[in-house]
């Protein structure tokens, strides 16, 4: 049969700029990797999948994505992933798409598009959307050298689309490149931009991140909960007690006594989700005495958490939790705390902020630490 595709999705980036300890696409978004996002979205197109991954997270990979994908190890660049990949594309494939887990939410819509293209004649096509600022170019001292006319600018995205032999020639250059048109297009082949959509916007920062987010709540109504929740431990007297707080461990603080990992801060997430759903709270969902959850992490209770609340129709808006303690000091690691937090559920919002109670009460004593959080959830349709 002709006009079969091969998707190649180059996923062996670190995902510097987003900051995140693991690779990008590993991290989570509504629930799901990037790479699980991408992979869903291109495989109605798809004859086969090729996943780039980063070396030494191949296995993990393979696991996410089943074995209905081929998963390779990726190259130093995003160009020597793509050029992997393509050795590995089966000949029946007349066509190939090369798209960026990091566009995790282009639509197979989008794709569709662009193989539509590629049927009507086109050997070349690339999405592309208008861009709204002016676009400068500047010399190595920041001089403005050329104001380029906007109306004649696009901003490109992936899926991009070529006939198979095509693709394979261009890459035969040894340019880097940040995208795979500009090889073809450096062969004077004509490329097509056809219109592309918001949805494949690049996550590169905690920013996009955000902003990606808000676009796979599924299927909202105007349904509103709101929950509270808050935790405390005393301070353990044991000083090789370790301190889990926000999702973190904190190296050299001590611990705070308690039947888990005494997260207060991811406890009381917890109980501000089960309070917003009316599912009961921490105590009468996890049970202080059963074994399963004795010295559970933080992160495994709001997983466990996030699940039972999307399990009764709700999708978390956003969550704010609120440290109460003289140490440690939270400020430092906010960021890091926000992503930890936000990771264990799925993704979804997450804002820390920390106090001390100028000497008062046992937070102020030195006593303990807790927290106050708050949830807000919106019911999902149907
Ligand atoms: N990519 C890849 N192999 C590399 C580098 C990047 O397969 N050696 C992939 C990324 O995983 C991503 C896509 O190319 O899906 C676009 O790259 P980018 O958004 O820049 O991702 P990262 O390189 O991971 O991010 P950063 O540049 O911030 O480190
Ligand atoms: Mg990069």
């Amino acid at each position: 049969m002709s006009d079969l595709v091969a998707v190649i999705i180059p996923a062996g980036g670190s995902g510097e700029r987003l900051g995140a300890k693991i690779p990008k696409a590993l991290v989570q978004l509504g629930g799901k990797t990037l790479v699980e996002h991408a992979v869903a979205n291109m495989a109605p197109v798809a004859n086969q999948i090729i996943v780039a991954a980063p070396a030494g997270y191949e296995a993990q990979f393979q696991d996410l994505l089943g074995s209905e994908v081929l998963v390779i190890t990726g190259g130093l660049t995003r160009t020597f992933s793509v050029k992997k990949a393509l050795a590995h594309v089966e000949k029946e494939n007349e066509f190939i798409l090369v798209h960026d887990a990091a566009r995790a939410l282009a639509s197979t819509a989008l794709a569709l598009r662009v193989i539509d293209s590629l049927r009507a004649g086109e050997r070349a096509v690339i999405p592309g959307i208008a861009v709204s600022d002016t676009i400068k170019r500047v010399d190595d001292d920041n001089y403005v050298t050329k104001t380029l006319t906007r109306s004649k600018l696009r901003a490109v995205q992936t899926p991009q689309g070529f006939t198979r032999k095509l693709l394979i020639k261009a890459h035969t250059s040894p340019d880097d490149v940040t995208d795979d048109a500009g090889l073809v297009e450096d062969r004077g082949v004509d490329v097509k931009v056809i219109v592309g959509e918001e949805r494949a916007m690049k996550i590169t920062t905690m920013h996009d991140l955000a902003i990606a987010e808000r676009m796979v709540i599924p299927n909202i109504t105007n349904e509103m909960r709101v929950g509270i929740g808050t935790d405390a431990h005393a301070f353990s007297e044991n000083p090789a007690r370790s301190l889990w707080l926000g999702g973190l461990f904190w190296p050299s603080e001590i611990g705070v006594d308690g039947h888990s990992d005494g997260d207060v801060a991811a406890h009381a997430i917890c109980d501000a989700l089960f309070a917003a759903a009316a599912l009961g709270d921490l105590g009468s969902n996890f049970g202080t005495s059963d074994p399963k959850y004795a010295g559970a992490s933080g992160a495994q209770l709001l997983a466990e958490t996030l699940q039972r609340v999307a399990a009764a129709g709700y999708a978390i808006n956003n969550v704010s939790v609120q440290i109460v303690g003289n140490r440690p000091k939270i400020a430092a690691r906010r960021a890091e705390a926000i992503f930890a937090l936000s990771q264990s559920l799925g993704g979804a919002p997450v804002s820390v902020s920390a106090t001390t109670t100028d000497g008062l009460g046992f937070t102020g004593q030195g006593l303990g630490l807790s927290a106050i959080a708050t949830a807000l959830l919106l019911r999902n349709a149907g």
